[in-house]
């Protein structure tokens, strides 16, 4: 008889992001009239830019016959590879076209790059952490070693020797907590990820929300990273992409575990599970990395992080610790009156119609905090930061 997967029964009974939607579904339909500002999970709220825009219209022209595309490499499109690889160039690490993957989003490539390593394989989870990072080890019945952080570390864990594992997750700047590594914390696990032949997995989905100049926006940037890491990154929060797909994956030639060329592995796995992202979605990823393109991205990001600002406003009228919300589109905050995560989502909902995302959702050293995502529109946001102050003040 078929046996399915077991490791299944081991996950938490849902994902935390639907979960929480069909929390406030319910609410929605119980409470009709009611405006529900929703800062709950990192969706974009602005469009695509024009620059993007103008790229999609012509590729799909393109489509029409002009210049039709059936199959597309499924690495990527050689165009799409360069402008990704050119860019990292720009920021000083030194990749090749050939290291850098095209894929459908950073958190498809999270639990698809795991095809790389033997299920026997530890995996380091510094939390709290994106949930993904959890379920999709789970799922593959791996063994998941926890690094719990908190505010004595500023949620910024370092190396240790409970640390040891086959796998490091690394995301900087952070999803949850905001927080991001400088160069000489990043060094510390860079060389400690050398020193055991481990690979770190460095999640860069927020990279372009950094404002510190000592602050990486690839692990590239350090020099040893190309021995120990898969940089995965994403145009969903950098470019308005999260409904539209698009993200990449840089693997270095020279990232070698028990003599096997894990870039050549992931070319042999790609050419076999995937035909390739689609030609208009690349053509409009190409469209970011022009100097129009990041001109206007720069601007949407720049909406975002004014919103950060108006929560942060709010939180240091009301005396509430927080971190992020500088190099980063999360402010992670503690509860306030010593309140539960999952109890002060009710409150906030119940109180203000305020959707977050309860930190407990990310772990158990979660517990007590609390996430508010910069992703919203500047009118739900300044909203929502004058019903906390009259609901807390
Ligand atoms: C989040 O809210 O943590 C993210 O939007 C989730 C994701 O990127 O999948």
């Amino acid at each position: 008889m078929l046996k399915p997967n077991a490791h299944y029964a081991e996950l938490k009974d849902s994902y935390l992001f639907y979960n929480i939607s069909q929390k406030v579904k319910a609410y929605a339909e119980a409470h009709p009239g009611a405006r529900l500002l929703r800062l709950g999970i990192g969706d974009v709220s602005l469009p695509l830019c024009g620059a993007v825009i103008k790229a999609l219209h012509e590729a799909v022209e393109d489509q029409a016959g002009r210049d039709f595309h059936g199959y597309m490499p499924e690495c990527g499109a050689p165009f799409l590879r360069k402008a990704v690889a050119e860019h990292y160039r720009r920021h000083g690490a030194m990749i090749s076209d050939d290291e850098v993957f095209i894929s459908s989003g950073a958190s498809d490539e999270l639990g698809d790059i795991l095809d790389l390593f033997d299920r026997e394989s530890t995996a380091l989870v510094m939390e709290p952490a994106y949930p993904a990072y959890v379920d999709a080890n789970v799922m593959a019945g791996r063994k998941i070693i926890r690094l719990r952080s908190g505010i004595e570390n500023g949620f910024l864990p370092s190396p240790c020797g409970d640390a040891k594992a086959d796998l490091i997750y690394i995301c900087s700047p952070n999803n949850p907590t905001g927080s991001v590594f400088d160069r000489a914390a990043l060094r510390k696990w860079v060389d400690f990820a050398n020193e055991n032949g481990s690979v770190i997995l460095f999640d860069a989905a927020y990279e372009a929300f950094i404002e510190d100049p000592g602050v990486p926006h690839s692990i590239f940037e350090l020099e040893g990273a190309q021995t120990c890491a898969i940089e995965i990154c994403s145009l969903s929060k950098t470019a308005g992409f999260t409904g539209t797909r698009l993200g990449y994956t840089v693997i270095p030639k020279l990232l070698v575990r028990g003599g096997m060329c894990l870039d050549d592995m992931w070319v042999r796995n790609r050419t076999t599970k995937t035909n390739g992202v689609s030609y208009i979605i690349q053509k409009g990823g190409a469209a970011v990395f022009t100097g129009e393109g990041q001109k206007q991205i720069k601007e949407n990001i720049g909406v975002y992080k004014q919103n950060a600002r108006v929560l942060m406003n709010a939180l240091n009228k009301l005396g509430i610790r927080y971190c992020g919300g500088r190099n980063a589109p999360y402010v992670w905050l503690e509860c306030p009156g010593g309140m539960k995560s999952r109890e002060f989502f009710d409150f906030l909902l119940e109180k203000a119609q305020i959707i977050g995302t309860p930190g407990s959702g990310f772990g158990e050293c979660g517990e007590g905090f609390f996430r508010f995502s910069c992703f919203g529109s500047p009118e739900d946001t300044e909203e929502a930061a004058d019903r906390l102050l009259r609901l807390l003040r």
